[in-house]
């Protein structure tokens, strides 16, 4: 394993410790709404502390992208880390949540790792070298078109719930083919089901890079396509469109009509 990526697991392994630490604790915790998110902040918080401070011990002069604390450092290379992604289901003990780490050099992301602490599950890449669930290479589906297919996806919230409307219509398109739509509540694992094969495709408005860095190299690694929802080049953070070459060739052509003019991209 590249030593990049060898910090990259062990970090996210010991951010994964962190959380599932803290999981019982919030699970019990019966105060309000606010001192529950504030809890669940501070999660966040020390898990990303823990890969950053890991990562600095051998690349002090490395640069940072994380959820948490923002931008830090100026260098070629760049890890862009969503520490918790998936704050929402741990908040309420819904075990579907991941750690998202990805190394960028010169702006070409070379190194990924989502580790699903719950499973146990390490999902990696290096650049050039496949990708690979725990020490098995792996693969994006064989499913030809979205019809039969399993598709996940992202429901809009917050300020993207004014996309509600057309992403209905987009629901709707997925829902009349498909044979099945899921909303698991992370994007990094659902990037991640996508590379397994364990999905066909996926779909989200309104991502931001640290869900989606990691999950774009290990999804072509394992020979999968991740592109805007109009089928261009995906730049980190925004609307997605990701699945095995022909779902997601499939997707472009389906969501197309519905996707509102300020979402396109050329
Ligand atoms: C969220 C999750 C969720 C997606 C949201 C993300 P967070 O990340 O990935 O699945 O729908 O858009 O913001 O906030 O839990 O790190
Ligand atoms: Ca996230
Ligand atoms: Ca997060």
């Amino acid at each position: 394993m590249q030593p990049l990526l060898n910090i990259a697991v062990r970090a996210a392994r010991s951010a994964g410790e962190v959380i599932v630490r803290s999981l019982n604790r919030v699970e019990s915790l019966t105060i309000t709404a606010k001192g529950r998110n504030d809890f669940v902040t501070e999660v966040d918080q020390a898990a990303e502390a823990e890969i950053i401070g890991q990562i600095r011990r051998h690349y002090p002069q490395h640069a940072f992208l994380a959820e948490e604390s923002g931008a830090s450092g100026d260098s070629d290379t760049v890890w862009i880390i969503d520490p918790l992604d998936g704050t929402t289901n741990y908040l309420h003990g819904f075990p579907v949540f991941a750690v998202s780490i990805a190394c960028q050099v010169k702006g070409r992301l070379e190194h990924a790792v989502i580790y699903d602490p719950m499973r146990g599950e390490i999902f990696s890449a290096s650049r050039g070298s496949g990708a690979h669930l725990d020490n098995r290479r792996i693969r994006v589906s064989k499913m030809r078109g979205v019809e039969g297919a399993l598709i996940s996806t992202g429901f809009p919230y917050r300020e993207n719930v004014r996309y509600l409307d057309p992403y209905l219509a987009m629901l709707r398109a997925v829902s009349a083919k498909a044979a099945g739509v899921r909303r698991p509540g992370s994007a990094a694992l659902d990037l991640a089901y996508v590379a397994a094969g364990r999905v066909d495709g996926f779909w989200e408005i309104g991502l931001s890079p640290w869900d989606t860095a990691a999950g774009t190299l290990i999804i072509q690694e394992a020979g999968g396509m991740i592109g805007t929802l109009t089928g261009g080049e995906y730049q980190q953070g925004g609307h997605i469109i990701a699945g095995n070459p022909k779902v997601y060739a499939a997707l472009v052509e389906l969501l197309g009509p519905h996707v509102p003019a300020e979402l396109r991209t050329p």
